[in-house]
């Protein structure tokens, strides 16, 4: 099977978000991606986060708007889409606002396909355990909460199927280290113990990150909204 990959589009109206980022491009970047997605048959897509943005000029319709503007086009090309959630889209949005606005589910949950269970998780909780929407964002302070721990564990011990983690912020260890979760040391522990990993794919570090940790592929996305170039990925799993 094959699933399409991008993360960290950062849409939003703004020219410049810092030095390099260039969120307004971020919609044809997207529908680029999409295109090579449907013209290559893959079987679901996922993005691994910070869908939207906003600069301090943004209202908060203004933002719902875009995200609402960018998940219209992802959906259009009726392939099965899911949102892993980011730091971003937490900023100013609730989950439920993203739910009502465009269908969102909020993780933990799974999604079976092919010979391959998608666990889905989020890590957007603060050392406090309350979700950024509610405790607000600190990007550098991703914790998965134990309920979702242990629905990891549960799931990755009560399936045969092969597994593929999401998550946006990083259990590779080898990124910077302000971008990685907490308690992702934990977390890899489990994943490793459980021989039914196939796959952990990440976003958030925008330089993105390859490696293979206790056997097991470990792939960081390169952000999209760097730069004027695009970055998407097809996995053939
Ligand atoms: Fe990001």
């Amino acid at each position: 099977m094959k699933i399409g990959l991008f993360t960290d589009c950062h849409y939003c109206k703004a020219e410049y978000l810092g030095p390099t980022r260039r969120p307004s491009l971020s919609m044809n970047k997207i529908r680029e991606a999409m295109d090579e997605f449907k013209s290559k048959n893959v079987d679901m897509v996922f993005c691994l986060g910070d869908l939207t943005d906003h600069d301090e000029s943004s209202t908060k319709e203004e933002i719902i708007g875009c995200f609402r503007e960018a998940m219209r086009l992802i959906c259009s090309y009726d392939i099965p889409f899911y949102l892993v959630p980011g730091n971003h889209d937490y900023l100013v949005m609730t989950a439920d606002d993203m739910e009502r606005e465009a269908g969102f589910k909020a993780p933990p949950y799974t999604v079976e396909a092919g010979a391959y269970k998608f666990i889905v998780l989020d890590a957007n909780y603060r050392s406090n355990m309350v979700r950024f929407d509610t405790a607000g964002v600190d990007w550098t302070d991703a914790n998965l909460p134990p309920h979702q721990v242990e629905f990891l564990r549960t799931e990755l011990n009560n399936t045969t199927m092969q597994c593929v983690v999401l998550v946006h912020e990083n259990l590779d260890p080898c990124v910077d280290k302000m971008h990685i979760i907490k308690n992702a040391e934990q977390i890899r522990e489990i994943i490793k113990g459980s021989h039914r990993v196939a796959l952990v794919i990440q976003g958030h570090y925008h330089k993105g990150m390859e490696g293979v940790i206790d056997n097991i592929p470990y792939i960081t996305l390169p952000a999209m909204c760097e730069g004027e170039g695009n970055s998407f990925r097809i996995l053939e799993l």
